[in-house]
């Protein structure tokens, strides 16, 4: 091989090489790697765990009203969020949460062989009411500050009155419906429960919690 010979093949290759990484840089322009995030599958939270819509409640929606049309297959199917820590049998074991058959107008924190945090009832009474239920289900934590229940809560009306529907159930003797009276006392402006999906009046988001 002369000298000549070798500088030409020198020169392919060195060309070659040129002409391959120009192609790379190329087709990594035409790609746009950034438009494919654009078809990334968008992987909800689940209804269950997924904020009930662009509007933020500051307390928990009144549900007394919702009960009696509550959706109790609804709720079952719901429990299936809480079944990880709770089971619902009558004399079922307590695992992390205690057992909650017969729970509805049952003394809070019943369950003596159960380890609770004691704050359950510091934000209102000793007795899971319906009423008591539903605003420890929209945020634990808010409801009772310290609690050991590491849940998110339930935010939408419906699901809160479905489950509670469903927990009343599970008892020998399920306690009373809540009374028109109850209802009332509950959520003075009664229009305001018949339209769920309605936006809470001003007036509603500033009236404190009564329980
Ligand atoms: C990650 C575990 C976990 C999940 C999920 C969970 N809980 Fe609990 N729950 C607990 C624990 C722990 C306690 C005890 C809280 C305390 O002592 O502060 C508790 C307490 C309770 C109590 C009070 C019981 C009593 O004896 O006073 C009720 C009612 C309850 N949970 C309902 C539910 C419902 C309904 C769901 C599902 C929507 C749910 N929990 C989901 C762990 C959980």
């Amino acid at each position: 091989m002369n000298n000549m010979e070798f500088n030409k093949i020198f020169a392919a290759v060195l060309a070659a090489c040129i002409i391959a990484m120009f192609s790379g840089f190329v087709a990594d322009m035409l790609v746009h790697p950034h438009d494919l995030k654009e078809d990334a599958v968008q992987v909800d939270g689940g209804e269950i765990a997924s904020a009930g819509g662009p509007k933020k409640a500051a307390t928990a929606e009144p549900i007394l009203a919702l009960l009696a049309d509550a959706d109790i297959e609804r709720g079952k199917k719901l429990s299936k969020a809480c079944a990880a820590c709770h089971t619902f049998d009558n004399g079922g074991a307590n695992g992390v949460g205690p057992n909650l058959y017969n729970i509805v107008n049952i003394q809070k924190q019943h369950h003596k062989g159960f380890s609770y945090s004691g704050v359950l009832n510091t934000n209102g009474g000793d007795v899971w009411t319906y009423a008591e239920l539903n605003h420890f289900l929209w945020k634990p934590k808010k409801y009772a500050p310290g609690t050991k229940m590491t849940f998110a809560g339930l935010k939408k009306p419906e699901d809160r009155a479905a489950i509670i529907a469903w927990l009343r159930t599970l008892s020998a003797s399920p306690a009373a419906m809540p009374s028109a009276a109850q209802i009332a006392a509950e959520s003075p402006e009664e229009a305001v429960e018949e339209a769920t999906d309605a936006a809470p009046t001003d007036a509603e988001m500033d009236t404190p919690a009564e329980h």
